[in-house]
């Protein structure tokens, strides 16, 4: 068959590799794609926000199914946009009403206080009521966590530590429209004490298959200290997540979250990704996401080893419930290298020389300049993957490939796994 990949990160590339060894593969495009994905299929000049571009390329090019990345164009209702166009099409990606589960805030905490789903108490406000939400906050117990309703590129998320900072906050994201739109409506809710990590479904709409869970480490600085960035590596399996935890997961938030779509008639096939709190045993959602996570894709994906596109087709023809998932029992580790500056201002532009057959490598920000060589093209830049025996035996190979891998201004974080030791 012939495959569309949407995106141009180290999830894509994740996800491109596997399609890649999938025997039902044809020819794979990737759009926009990256320095990496290039070598796997065809990388494509298409917007993918370009929905028109999008279904022209698809007749095209004959593609039977459309795989999709990030989460805008899912929010912005590429499904619903191209499902009744192209019939024979299989798209892996909800529909706009199933991506609302990462676009609104405010909708997935009613979709969760509705299904009896453990999340922090809360309450949503808008400018008008910004007095009532003053008032809410002093109900609380420091620290504050204040969340813009719409996306925000994953910075819509403030933890005030005190009263007058979180009230603050809540003015100039309601008054002063902090993130924009995004912030018309603002959720203030229970700060939730606990270890995270990220749980995974692709789903049918019916039924679903787990995949690998994984933890990622969102700080900039050793220690997690520091900015929050898009993620600076991952690993999986998560020790902590053993069979007693993840059976509560599926009982107290899987379950009720695929009967609550299809009680709200919700069409979805695709990924659910669980952002979930470990509070003295007890899973509670922080979040939904409508995608894989980046960088938890890195780590996950490599562990299925199951051909990924008969299980794409599976779901897309409503079929999980008669088809299986095989995972590798080892550990995977992903370090990201990113170009130092990051989160803030960082340089681009910086050539990448990898060593030979140094190992499994994600590109998140590289592209491939008009002299033919691989360079830098964003604050993620690369990935040094690795599988291992352990936690720590993983990360010692991912380090060790992190080595091989040379760019000027090369920053990345040796302290990755040791909070799980
Ligand atoms: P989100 O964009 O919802 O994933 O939030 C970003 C980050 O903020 C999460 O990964 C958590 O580390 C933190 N966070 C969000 N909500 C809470 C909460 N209720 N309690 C504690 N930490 C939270
Ligand atoms: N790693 C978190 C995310 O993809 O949202």
């Amino acid at each position: 068959m012939n495959v569309l990949l949407l995106g141009s990160g180290g999830r894509e590339h994740a996800i491109a590799y596997k399609i890649a060894q999938s025997k039902l593969l044809d020819n794979l495009f990737i759009a926009p794609g990256n320095g990496g994905t290039n070598f796997l299929g065809k990388n494509t000049n298409l917007d993918v926000a370009d929905f028109d571009a999008i279904s022209k390329f698809i007749n095209d090019q004959n593609i039977n199914m459309l795989v999709v990345g990030p989460e805008i164009p899912l929010a912005e209702g590429i499904t619903d946009f191209l499902a009744p166009i192209h019939k024979e099409l299989m798209i892996i990606g909800p529909s706009q009403q199933g991506a609302m589960l990462e676009s609104s805030k405010e909708f997935s905490k009613q979709f969760m206080i509705k299904h009896k789903i453990p999340t922090a108490q809360y309450k949503s406000f808008s400018k008008a009521i910004l007095n009532d939400g003053y008032n809410f906050l002093e109900t609380l117990k420091p620290p504050y966590v204040l969340k813009a309703d719409g996306l925000a590129a994953g910075k819509g998320v403030i933890i005030a530590e005190t009263l007058e900072e979180a009230k603050l906050s809540l003015k100039e994201m309601l008054e002063d429209e902090k993130f924009g739109k995004s912030s018309e409506r603002v959720v203030v809710e229970e700060f939730l004490h606990g270890i995270e990590l990220s749980v995974f479904v692709i789903t049918d709409g019916e039924n679903y298959l787990m995949l690998p869970e994984a933890k990622d480490y969102k700080r900039i600085g050793e220690g997690d200290t520091g900015l929050n960035t898009g993620g600076m590596g991952s690993v999986s399996p998560v020790p902590f997540a053993n069979h007693e935890f993840m059976q509560k997961v599926e009982e107290k938030v899987i379950l009720p979250t695929i009967k609550g779509l299809q009680k709200e008639n919700i069409d979805y096939t695709g990924f659910i990704f669980f952002g979930l709190m470990n509070c003295n045993g007890e899973p509670y959602v922080i979040e939904y996401n409508c995608r894989m996570g980046d960088p938890e894709t890195e780590s996950v994906f490599p562990r299925i080893k199951s051909d990924i596109l008969e299980i794409f087709t599976a779901a897309a023809k409503k079929q999980l419930d008669y088809t299986r998932i095989e995972i590798d029992t080892r550990t995977v580790a992903t370090v990201m290298l990113v170009s130092n500056g990051y989160p803030n201002s960082y340089n681009k532009g910086m050539e990448i020389n990898i060593e030979n057959n140094a190992g499994l490598i994600f590109h998140a920000g590289t592209k491939i300049d008009e002299k033919g060589n691989l360079i830098a093209n964003g604050g993620r830049v690369i990935t040094a993957t690795a599988f291992g025996n352990s936690v720590s035996d993983a990360f010692e190979n991912a380090y060790n490939l992190a080595d091989k891998i040379n760019f000027d201004n090369k920053y990345l974080r040796y302290d990755l796994g040791k909070d799980l030791i």
